[in-house]
């Protein structure tokens, strides 16, 4: 087919690329604001980061993150987000907003879903009644939501057996479904649409697809169809591949990663974005994620250990009275940590703030050139001795 050339609403200004690895650092200029890359995006998938006010989300820096489609389609709703005037309004958040299209949430949470070229059928969790997300449907429920990043509806397959007809099916599904999302999308000059490349652990189909997304031309591509317990070695294969038929001035996004060990190898192998619920996810079973690997703060070792969470950590959690923070210990997280929701927010603030301290050292590192070294010291911490 034609390339066809879709409006951008975003810049995106190279800074800076490491001299061994495929690192990049650069600045992405977004409707609402501009954002660091390497960024790793905090979901906040009903408009709300569990466990943060809006202000405390706020307060970490964070200048992008999640919203689900297939979740504010259901609740509020469309007609709701139409009259308050999108997202940004509704959760008053003055930065960045990523859609996710609906499509994987759906297939992921509802093993009844049921995807045909139409669309994905389900039936809703509200009321049982059938439905349809189309790609159309999607990009109109995107549009209304006022996202800065839309994404595609895709076909996405959540097992990594090797149904190489399905793959493809899938695959080529996906870049139909893209045309479909760019011919539906109404506001190019405001949000902009991202491609996912689909194609699972296949290294051809992965390149065909690629192809394909190339020449369609969207603002941002993402690669989608991994985080699902694929071995390390077939990850890094695939992300390897896809990046290196990747234009270069453009942000590349992998879809679902956020452990810190995966955000430092897929920086490494020119990746830019990233998103996860882990992090907020495991600080509500009283994880908290350091330098020197997850501590949880349940294990009764902790009763009195009077130290921060993390020694250093910037959180407003973690640092002193006397730095205007909250000073709070290990000892008193333990403490409420079993009963209280009390600990689940504090320990949701300590991780989202590593994670987004993480890809800031991550980018000075790149800027400076030191990235190998930087990925030499972050293992050496990750697997010396806990702390
Ligand atoms: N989240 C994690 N993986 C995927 C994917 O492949 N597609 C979409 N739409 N969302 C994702
Ligand atoms: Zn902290």
């Amino acid at each position: 087919m034609a390339p066809v050339h879709i409006p951008s609403a975003l810049s995106f200004e190279l800074l800076g690329k490491c001299s061994v690895t495929k690192a990049r650092a650069a600045t992405l200029h977004l409707p609402h604001g501009t954002v660091p890359l390497p960024i790793f995006m905090p979901v906040a998938t009903q408009a709300s980061l569990k466990g943060l006010t809006p202000e405390q989300l706020e307060e970490t820096g964070c200048k992008l993150c999640l919203n689900n489609t297939y979740h504010l389609g259901l609740k509020p709703g469309q007609a709701t987000l139409d009259a308050v005037g999108g997202a940004h309004k509704f959760q008053s958040w003055p930065h960045n907003i990523l859609t996710d299209s609906g499509g994987f949430q759906m297939v992921s949470l509802l093993k009844l879903a049921k995807i045909t070229e139409e669309g994905v059928r389900f039936l809703s969790p509200h009321d049982g009644s059938p439905m349809l997300l189309t790609p159309e449907h999607s990009i109109a429920l995107q549009n209304s939501i006022g996202s800065d990043i839309i994404m595609q509806l895709d076909d996405v397959l959540v097992t990594t057996s090797p149904d190489l007809a399905r793959m493809k099916e899938a695959m080529e599904r996906s870049v139909r479904w893209l045309d479909r999302c760019i011919q539906a999308h109404k506001y190019p000059e405001r949000q902009n649409l991202f491609c996912i490349i689909q194609g699972g652990l296949d290294l051809e189909l992965r390149r065909q697809c690629t192809a394909e997304m190339v020449a369609r031309d969207t603002p941002g591509i993402a690669i989608g169809g991994l985080s699902g317990g694929e071995a390390k070695d077939a990850y890094c294969k695939v992300v390897d591949t896809c990046t290196g038929l990747l234009p270069e001035k453009k942000p590349r996004y992998v879809m679902g990663v956020g452990y810190p060990e995966d955000l430092v190898v897929s920086v490494a192998l020119g990746a830019d974005m990233f998103d996860c619920v882990w992090p907020t996810r495991t600080a509500r079973f009283g994880n908290a994620i350091t330098a020197h690997g997850v501590l949880n703060l349940r294990n009764a070792m902790y009763s009195t250990d009077f130290g921060p969470i993390e020694e250093g950590c910037t959180c407003s959690c973690c640092r002193s009275v006397e730095d205007g923070g909250l000073g709070i210990t290990r000892a008193y997280i333990y403490h409420v940590t079993a009963k209280e929701t009390a600990g689940a927010h504090l320990l949701t603030m300590h991780n989202v703030q590593y994670q987004l301290n993480l890809m800031k050292s991550i980018r000075e590192a790149i800027l400076e050139d030191r990235y190998p070294k930087f990925l030499k010291e972050f293992f050496g911490k990750l697997y010396d001795a806990k702390s």
